[in-house]
């Protein structure tokens, strides 16, 4: 984008009187901080450095989240108490990107009730930053950008949070439309990234240090299905596995319907790919899987991990569950309990189901009460405690790598960090071991870790 390149230097030259800081706070996936990164990269060309204190900066961005209404009231709650900030400091510059924007009734209300705001920016629209805040420069009160663009922001310098673990998304949007969700309707339908594009981005990683690489699309599955070239995601693994260098290659999300054989090989066949499947069922009733459009029955998916676990008995999965979805009854809630009782996930990710305007599962009237909804989150929490220490014992006296993340919070003297199976792990040692692979023996389980020594 030459145009940008000559945008950016006209609000650099604006900002060059003195030193900016900018705050910027993303919210949701990790999608959504990749994004946040690259629009840290935006405002450091633009000649800004960062802070994590709001009331020090000049610029405040929040890149926000759609997919629960959680998420969206927390960041109307903080724009709500940012309006004091701008009262005394009439030059800060307010803006806001991510899911909420790509949905019109939410620019709508942030015009009407919320002057603190000076921009909004589209999902697909990070490359209209500068244009966006040289509008704000040059006094224009609002203004809102959230086309679709073809660019990915491709080559966009990233400010990263981490130095030895990186986000590369694979590709962006989502043709799937199971009925809760909003995440087609605020990021588009599927595209690819080049594969040359991403195995040149992991390359340079790996040569900068960068021990962990997550593959990131809402279904990576469908990976190249958009392109010209004949690429599928397990090609796209195989060549991430033959760059040089010591680094572990994680991948999310997967949709089951797409969660192929040839998959599971790939993972198999790859060195660097962890034994590891976050595998979201979302429900164990096939009649509620048939109302949220998942196109796959509880049969269907019981295949294919029995398949990933005649291969390897010792394979971690994931998944994700939405409680609560609407008029669900306790025979199907009770179905889900057993589904997670029968595969003895590692760790499950529940969310109670949020209503979302636009998708197709706000329309139906729900039945159920927030208080039987609840109930029902204690109890799956509850049973998949106890699945989890169980499971985790099948590690004590064994071997596991770890890749250190810091000090534990929980203990001093400890430290922690992720092991290949994606499972938290924490033993003695010193900080400096942050951002290193570790080979620990496991020693003890508990419900949400497991302890070790460094051998
Ligand atoms: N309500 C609750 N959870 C949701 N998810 C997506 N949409 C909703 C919603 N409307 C959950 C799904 C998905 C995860 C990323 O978020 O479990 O896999
Ligand atoms: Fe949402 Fe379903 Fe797409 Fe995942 S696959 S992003 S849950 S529509």
């Amino acid at each position: 984008m030459r145009e940008n390149d000559v945008i950016i230097k006209e609000v650099g030259a604006i900002l060059s009187d003195r030193k900016r800081l900018a705050y910027v706070r993303s919210f949701g996936c990790q999608l959504n901080v990749s994004d946040g990164e690259k629009i840290k990269g935006m405002l450091k060309r633009m000649g800004y450095d960062f802070t994590d204190d709001e009331r020090q900066a000049d610029i405040i961005i929040l890149n926000t989240c759609a997919v629960r209404e959680s998420a969206e009231e927390r960041v109307y709650g903080i724009i709500g108490s940012m309006k004091k900030l701008k009262e005394e400091k009439p030059s800060l510059i307010m803006g806001l990107s991510g899911c909420m924007t790509a949905q019109e009734h939410v620019v709508e209300k942030i015009r009407k009730k919320y002057p603190q705001i000076d921009f909004v920016m589209g999902t697909s629209a990070i490359n209209t930053l500068p244009k966006l805040l040289l509008d704000c420069l040059r006094g224009v009160k609002f203004s809102a950008d959230t086309g679709e663009y073809d660019d990915f922001s491709e080559h966009t310098e990233q400010v990263r949070e981490s130095t030895y673990k990186a986000s590369v998304p694979i590709m962006f949007g989502c043709n799937n439309f199971c009925t809760y969700c909003i995440v087609p309707y605020v990021r588009g339908r599927e595209r690819s990234r080049r594969p040359e594009d991403i195995t040149e981005e992991v390359e340079k990683l790996v040569s900068n240090g960068y021990k962990e690489i997550m593959l990131l699309g809402q279904n990576v599955n469908s990976y190249g299905k958009d392109l010209a070239e004949n690429v599928t995601f397990p090609d796209l693994l195989r060549r991430i596995d033959r760059i040089d260098g010591d680094f572990v290659i994680r991948f999310m999300s997967s949709h089951p319907k797409d969660a192929t054989r040839e998959l599971i090989d790939t993972i198999f066949d790859c060195k660097k790919v962890a034994k590891h499947l976050h595998l979201p069922i979302q429900s164990g009733s096939n009649s509620v899987l048939e109302r949220m459009n998942r196109r796959y029955t509880v049969g269907q998916y019981l295949e294919t991990v029995d398949y990933i676990r005649r291969n390897d008995p010792d394979f971690s999965l994931t998944t994700d569950i939405i409680v609560g979805f609407p008029n669900e009854t306790d025979e199907e809630f009770q179905e889900t309990l057993d589904i997670i009782k029968r595969i003895r996930y590692d760790n499950i990710y529940s969310f109670i189901y949020s209503r979302r305007t636009g998708t197709k599962a706000s329309e139906i009237v729900d039945m159920i009460p927030e208080e039987v909804k609840s109930m029902r989150m204690r109890k799956l929490l509850e049973v998949q405690r106890e699945v989890s220490t169980e499971n985790y014992k099948r590690f004590i006296g064994r071997r596991m790598r770890v890749l250190v993340d810091g000090e534990s919070k929980k203990r001093a003297g400890y430290v922690t960090g992720k092991s290949d199976e994606f499972i938290i792990a924490e033993f003695v040692g010193d900080r400096s071991l942050t951002g290193d692979f570790v080979e620990i023996e496991v020693t003890d389980a508990m419900n949400w870790a497991v302890t070790g020594r460094i051998i």
